[in-house]
């Protein structure tokens, strides 16, 4: 049945209702750990219930590990009225209670079920682009009243129904969450991993190889967290695992929980061989940041208008003074180090230029006819009511970048040692695209490589070393094991071994030590 439903609707509806089911040989391994966490519930029973039931994977591994003997009740709600027909149909005999509706909105009225006391999940992972401002907002403030959490804006559903579900939740229940990991890393889920260790006892969180997605369709790394809704002991540290089946992961780690509250990644842990992820800076030695400001590339609002092929801007004689030397994307930039030619451009198979000029359109029309015919074809492309385009004055003007001679790409593959991300050494005018982000070097290294600009080699070398282990540790990953970097996470990566080489690079590190001391 659950085939049947999903195959009736297209990718864009299933991922507008995060409907993707979890395999039911993976719900059962959860319900099987969960059964070894609550044999003592003989007394009062077990009272289960799913936020988001979907089709019943989790209330048909209930029914197989918990025996129904054991099962006082059970409650599946279920926005989608093709899905709780399913469950009502193919679980109703078998005492499922189905709840048409919408969970985040059943939880706050009178109808709601009683609270349960084990919660089996696994939620729509709808990104936060995808909901709308008003039910954003209804959300954060429901999280706020009934948790005390401040959710930020960027979170996605599945933050609400685990706070919100475990509000509902009686305590000391047990809850385990089948969800993506992202949040394990970003700066939007501080107040979920803050919940999760100061709020209700994290017992275990098991991550998934994401070289190993557990749903193909989509595109996420998961992790399934288990909590006891009870306050945590001071001392209490949390089982992290990781690869492998919950039952027999590939690595495992106690991490106490002071140490999860001060850790910025907890897909570090835990900190095995086989955890491809694992962070070196501590926060207290020098980071990439002491020694390179660093910024993403440029973002044009519609690359295949603004950037051009050097040859095609001649040929229809666009004014050289309105057009930059811009790199290629990652995937045509065949090598890592760049040499320049005459005018600055990259020594490249294909030239490209970025269209970017400061006049007003009227001077354009006026001064440079082949630019202004030129940038009338936008209309017809569609592409003038983008957001970026929208907000520039005059729409053609980008932002401005300095070239910089170091580059790093901002998303890519890679595992055990290799860098998901390629340093360039840019010795060109050329600046990057929104693909890449430019490292300016500040401070002692940029005074450095003015008196000594022979070391940018050097530098490209030390940039070329910083492990792939420590690459992926400070950024994200994604499903099927795509990597990416924001500017603030490459800013923490180690620069131990720049101090290490030049120790007079340290004195800006020492300063700022002094300064905050
Ligand atoms: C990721 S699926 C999981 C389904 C099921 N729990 C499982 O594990 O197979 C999420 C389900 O949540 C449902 N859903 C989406 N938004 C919801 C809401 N606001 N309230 C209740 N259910 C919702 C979707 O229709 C989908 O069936």
């Amino acid at each position: 049945m659950q085939a049947d439903i999903d195959t009736r609707k297209s990718a864009a509806e299933r991922n507008r209702l995060g409907q993707f089911a979890t395999p039911n040989a993976l719900a059962v391994d959860i319900a099987q750990y969960v059964e070894s966490l609550i044999i003592d519930r003989r007394k009062s029973g077990i009272r289960f219930a799913d936020p988001s039931i979907g089709s019943g994977s989790f209330f048909s591994a209930a029914l197989a590990v918990f025996s129904s003997k054991r099962m006082k009740s059970a409650v599946g709600i279920e926005l989608d009225p093709a899905f709780a027909d399913a469950a009502r149909e193919l679980w109703a005999d078998a005492g499922l209670e189905v709840v048409r509706g919408d969970f985040t909105r059943i939880v706050t009225n009178g109808s709601c079920p009683a609270a349960p006391n084990v919660v089996l999940a696994n939620p729509p992972y709808v990104r936060h682009h995808h909901m709308d401002r008003e039910d954003k907002e209804r959300l954060q403030r429901l999280a706020f009243k009934l948790t005390g959490v401040e959710v930020n804006g960027l979170a996605g559903l599945y933050v609400y129904f685990l706070l919100l579900a475990t509000a509902w939740m009686e305590d000391d229940g047990i809850a385990a969450w089948l969800i993506p990991s992202e949040f394990m890393d970003v700066n939007y889920g501080a107040a979920l991993k803050g919940y999760l260790t100061d709020k209700v006892t994290l017992l275990r969180a098991h991550r998934f190889d994401p070289d190993d997605v557990q749903f193909g369709d989509a595109l996420v790394s998961s992790v399934v967290l288990v909590f006891r809704k009870t306050p945590p002991a001071a001392a209490h540290a949390v089982e992290f695992t990781f690869g492998g089946t919950l039952a027999e992961p590939h690595a495992r780690d106690l991490i106490p929980r002071e140490r999860l509250r001060e850790s910025r990644k907890w897909t570090a842990y835990p900190s095995h061989a086989k955890n491809d992820r694992h962070t070196l800076s501590d926060g207290e030695g020098p980071t990439l940041g002491d020694f390179f400001r660093v910024q993403r590339g440029i973002a044009t609002g519609c690359n295949k208008f603004f950037v051009l092929d050097r040859t095609d801007a001649k040929r229809r004689g666009l004014p050289g003074k309105y057009l930059r030397p811009i790199l290629p994307g990652p995937r045509h930039l065949k090598t890592t180090i760049i040499d320049a030619d005459g005018d600055g451009y990259p020594l490249i198979d294909r030239q490209l230029c970025v269209i970017d000029c400061d006049l007003p359109e009227p001077m354009v029309e006026a001064k440079h006819p082949a630019l202004w015919d030129y940038l009338q074809t936008a209309q017809a492309l569609g592409i003038m009511d983008g957001y970026l385009i929208g907000k520039r004055s005059p729409w053609y003007k980008q932002e401005q970048r300095q070239p910089t001679p170091f580059l790093c790409t901002y998303m890519g593959r890679g595992s055990g040692d290799k860098q998901p991300f390629r340093f360039i050494w840019n010795r060109s005018k050329a600046i990057g695209t929104n693909l890449y982000l430019m490292l300016y070097p500040q401070n002692s290294l940029a005074t450095m490589l003015r008196r000594y600009p022979d070391r940018a080699e050097a530098v490209h070398a030390l940039l070329g070393q910083v492990t792939g282990y420590e690459l992926r540790g400070e950024g994200r990953v994604y499903g099927g094991g795509l990597n990416k970097i924001e500017p603030s996470e490459l800013a923490r990566v180690s620069a131990e071994s720049f101090v290490e080489l030049w120790p007079a690079l340290s004195s800006d590190v020492q300063s700022q030590g002094k300064l905050f001391g």
